[in-house]
């Protein structure tokens, strides 16, 4: 599979079309792959409605949850019960509801630091991977889920830190935060990110339309630099486009 580098951006009408069209876009991922699938969710506000609709009996019902394993592209280093917990939210927004708790696989936040926990979930992906390399040609998520802040920053990957630039760990640890909520970080890499089928992101609402203009216009920002070796999918309602592309 070679590196596309290609965005493809979908306008919708607003965020309950977003959900939908996400929702469709990962049903589509799962029917392609007849074996084990790898999900890779995001955190913050932006796909809670994707997460509640696959709760819902016609999505539900649809996922062949047995073989569908949930991970997570960042976490705030908060207990697994925090209310600012992004694989919590997902949990109480559909995982818990649906999915069998061994295909959870969660960033584990009890550990003495950020790095160390970067360390365990490296392990926890490598293992499940079978191998500590990634190939391009066996990418290890078949969709990763993302979000864009107001400064650009995607997962916990902020503009000017280091960890935009690691080449070769899965996962690290983010002492500082740049956006609220100010509290330390988890997250996967580059690397570890693009090693998808699909790359999808999720922008919705006028607060996003600032940032969303800097993206398209192709700014050096982690949300740009963000790609898949599949496709990378930006899905985008009316609200959040630009007006010169169409937003009202
Ligand atoms: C986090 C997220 C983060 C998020 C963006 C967008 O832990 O905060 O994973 O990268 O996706 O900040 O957040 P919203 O969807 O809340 O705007």
């Amino acid at each position: 599979m070679a590196a596309s580098g290609h965005r493809q951006v979908i306008t919708v009408s607003d965020p309950t079309a977003l959900a939908k069209a996400a929702a469709e876009r990962l049903l589509a991922r799962i029917d392609a792959n007849s074996d084990r699938v790898a999900i890779c969710l995001t955190g913050g506000s932006s796909p809670k409605q994707l997460y509640q609709l696959l709760a819902t009996a016609p999505w539900r019902s649809k996922i062949p949850w047995d073989r569908v394993h949930w991970f997570i592209g960042d976490e705030r280093f908060v207990g697994s019960a925090d209310p600012l917990n992004n694989m919590a939210m997902a949990r109480r927004s559909f995982l818990d509801a649906c999915a069998p708790a061994a295909n959870i696989h969660p960033i584990p936040t009890d550990t003495v630091n950020p790095d160390e926990a970067a360390r365990r979930y490296e392990r926890i992906l490598q293992s499940f991977y079978g191998a500590d390399r990634l190939d391009a040609s066996r990418p290890l998520f078949d969709v990763v889920l993302m979000g864009v802040g107001p400064d650009g920053h995607t997962a916990s990957l902020f503009p000017g830190y280091p960890a935009i630039e690691e080449t070769q760990r899965w996962v690290v640890g983010v002492p500082e935060a740049h956006v609220e909520p100010f509290v330390p970080r988890v997250t996967l890499t580059l690397p570890a990110l693009g090693s998808c089928r699909e790359m999808l992101f999720e922008v919705a609402g006028s607060e996003k339309r600032a940032i969303l203009t800097r993206v398209l216009a192709g700014e050096n920002l982690p949300a740009n630099q963000a790609r898949a070796v599949g496709e990378t999918i930006w899905i985008v309602d009316q609200a959040a486009l630009p007006e010169n592309l169409g937003g009202r």
